[in-house]
């Protein structure tokens, strides 16, 4: 059994995946329904790179989400959703009914012209049809690519375009609070400029009236009518793509982060039994979109691999109010509940007379994911929600790494507030300096790189594998690079301190500050800016942008508007800029690079010390920079 139960269990594991990888993860990989074994465990090379998992290795990940629970759970429950409005009703599904949903709605894909290696975008609300159309995709053997419902038309159509989709499923509208978002729409513009899509299967959610173009798009409804829920699985390789998820990057569009069928597989049930320590019979809930990779692994594959029981919630945290998610747990008895801190820090603000009506006596693990937790928020989760009971399980990861790879595992790891704690077995994190030198022993920090393959590791960024090279493998030889700065403290325990490279991370979601730079640059009166992350109560960073305009005259709250509705146009309202200053120039080396540690100073309100300006090509920037600061 791969489950471990106590935190020597843990350290022997540790050492055993370490001293014979390829041993650990065949057992591990055992247990798992292969339609014929792997002839080799692994292939690896990072300076490629090139990793292959469980080689020659046949099945399909749905049989093992799915049908091997057929026979002896088929009845358990596989999902309850709960809808955006607390007065609709719940619909459930059972393996035995997600399955023959799941048939159903692959045999429709095939209909329509859907085979093995197709690409199909998903943009969806959290509506169970999403986790049907993911997982009718890998039944016949198509990738998905799931976009979140929030980006824009632009976002969206450079996503579609860039792994060339077939297909598009989506519904009609979204209900996220109060707001009723016409998402059809969305996808309408998007393909005006995607030759690649024949065909958009339309899901009716909110019932608004939507143009359905004749011989393009077809109702889920309508098709599902007729079709059988009997559908074979394609038989995958190990390394077939499985999906493609777009992440922000520090340079240039966001990049298709691709997973393989068998490693993430592995990975993912691995991951989320041993952190939540998941019993039969419990329910999770992890508040994540599916549009984002938590979505990904810990609603949809993780949790169905390991035959559990989840909550599936459509709507936000803060509607009809903020008890919404305590009034949940409570309804549902909800046992382990895996969210993120910028959703903790609104509901804490939000104020304590909306947690204490609810027992919330069922939980029994609490999960955060996203970004670091500051110890302020960890300490309200543990008191007010765990009521001092409940482990903190505070799980670093990324899109790339597929899975959990530093985590407490629950009630068996002891927690540190803020503290990521120790790395899963199968993972060797090391500290680097900025030129690649491994720093050794306990009580320092640097940049957190991995020095062996696990088997969810990202495989490629979809159409440009030098992309991935250069992004994740280039910075330093032979060592995955994670982008996030880590400090390991006395005890040999994690501590993540945040990105260090151009990314922000609004209230969890990753942004890269050029996509951002570049919107903005669209607006007819900006000659040029630059976007920088600062401390933000609730989102944890918020975006500040610096721009320089051709119109001095131009009044600059209607230029603030206008940005914004660019920004919003071509990303989406997550990458909507909080501050927007305008400067006359930017503090730039006499090479032209902008040096953006000045920046996020006056951003964070730090204007004592700007350290070495002796380089700028004008250093007088930057007094008008901190006068001007909003
Ligand atoms: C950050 C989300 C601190 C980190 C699963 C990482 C975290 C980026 C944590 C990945 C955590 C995620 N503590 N920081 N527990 N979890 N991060 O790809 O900067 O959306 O590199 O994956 O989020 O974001 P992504």
């Amino acid at each position: 059994m791969s489950r471990i139960t106590t935190i020597e269990q843990y350290h022997e594991q540790y050492k055993k995946s370490v001293d014979h990888p390829e041993a650990f993860w065949a057992e591990i990989a055992d247990e798992f329904t292969w339609k014929k074994k792997w002839d080799k465990v692994l292939d690896w090379n990072f300076s490629a790179p090139e990793v292959s998992w469980f080689i020659n290795g046949k099945f399909n990940i749905t049989e093992n989400c799915l049908d091997r629970h057929l026979e002896k759970d088929g009845d358990k429950l596989a999902y309850t959703w709960e809808a955006n409005d607390p007065k609709e009703p719940n619909i459930q599904y059972t393996y035995k009914e997600l399955h023959a949903e799941v048939c159903r709605f692959a045999n429709v894909l095939k209909k329509h012209g859907a085979v093995k290696a197709d690409r199909i975008c998903i943009y969806m609300p959290m509506i169970p049809q999403a986790v049907i159309a993911m997982l009718a995709c890998a039944r016949i053997g198509a990738v998905h690519s799931v976009v979140f419902a929030g980006f824009s038309a632009a976002s969206l159509a450079g996503r579609i375009q860039d792994s060339d989709c077939k297909l598009v499923i989506t519904s009609d509208g979204a209900y996220r609070g109060v707001k009723d978002i016409p998402i059809k729409e969305v996808v309408d513009e998007a393909l005006e400029t995607c030759a690649s899509v024949t065909k958009v299967i339309v899901y009716q959610r909110t019932g608004t009236v939507v143009k359905m173009n004749a011989g393009r798009d077809y109702a889920w409804d309508e098709e599902m009518k007729n079709a059988s829920s009997v559908c074979p699985a394609e038989e995958m390789d190990s390394e077939d793509l499985l999906f493609i998820l777009y992440t922000s990057g520090s340079t240039g569009k966001p990049k298709g982060v691709v997973h393989t069928c068998g490693g993430y597989m592995v990975f993912t049930k691995y991951s989320f039994e041993n952190v939540f320590q998941y019993n039969p019979g419990e329910l999770f809930w992890c508040t994540a979109d599916v549009g984002w990779v938590t979505g990904h692994s810990y609603i949809v594959y993780g949790p169905l691999l390991a035959g559990a029981s989840s909550l599936l919630f459509e709507g936000i945290p803060t509607w009809p109010d903020p008890g919404r998610f305590w009034a949940m747990v409570d309804k549902h008895q909800v046992n382990i509940l895996y969210t993120a801190p910028t959703a903790i820090r609104a509901l804490q603000a939000s104020g304590l007379e909306y947690v204490t009506p609810y027992k919330l006596n069922s939980l029994r693990v609490l999960g955060s994911v996203g970004e670091p937790i500051n110890e302020e928020a960890w300490a309200w989760y543990d008191t007010h929600i765990g009521k001092a009971r409940c482990p903190i399980v505070d799980t670093w990861w990324q899109t790339e790494t597929g899975g959990i790879l530093i985590s407490p595992l629950a009630a068996i790891t002891k927690t540190k507030p803020g503290f990521a704690t120790l790395p899963l077995p199968g993972i060797q994190p090391l500290l680097v300096d900025e030129k690649g030198t491994e720093i050794l022993g306990n009580g320092v920090e640097g940049n957190l790189c991995i020095r062996f393959p696990w088997p969810s590791i990202i495989r490629t960024t979809y159409g440009d594998h030098e992309r991935c090279r250069q992004a994740y493998f280039a910075t330093y030889k032979n060592l995955y690079f994670t982008g996030d700065g880590c400090r390991r403290d006395a005890d040999g325990y994690y501590r993540i301190t945040g990105r260090v490279d151009d990314v922000i991370n609004v209230s969890g979601h990753r942004i890269g500050t050029a996509e951002v730079e570049n919107a903005i640059n669209m607006h007819a009166d900006v000659v040029e800016s630059a976007v920088v992350g600062y401390p933000h109560d609730i989102k944890g960073q918020g975006i500040y942008a610096y721009v320089i305009c051709t119109n001095s005259e131009k009044n600059p709250d209607s230029l603030r508007k206008e940005i914004i509705a660019e920004v919003m146009k071509l990303i989406g309202p997550i990458a909507k800029p909080d501050k927007i200053q305008v400067v006359t120039g930017l503090p730039k080396t006499r090479s032209g690079k902008i040096m953006r540690r000045i920046l996020r100073k006056v951003a964070e309100g730090d204007l004592s010390n700007m350290g070495d300006i002796s380089t700028l090509l004008d250093p007088a920037v930057v007094e008008e920079i901190k006068k001007g600061k909003i």
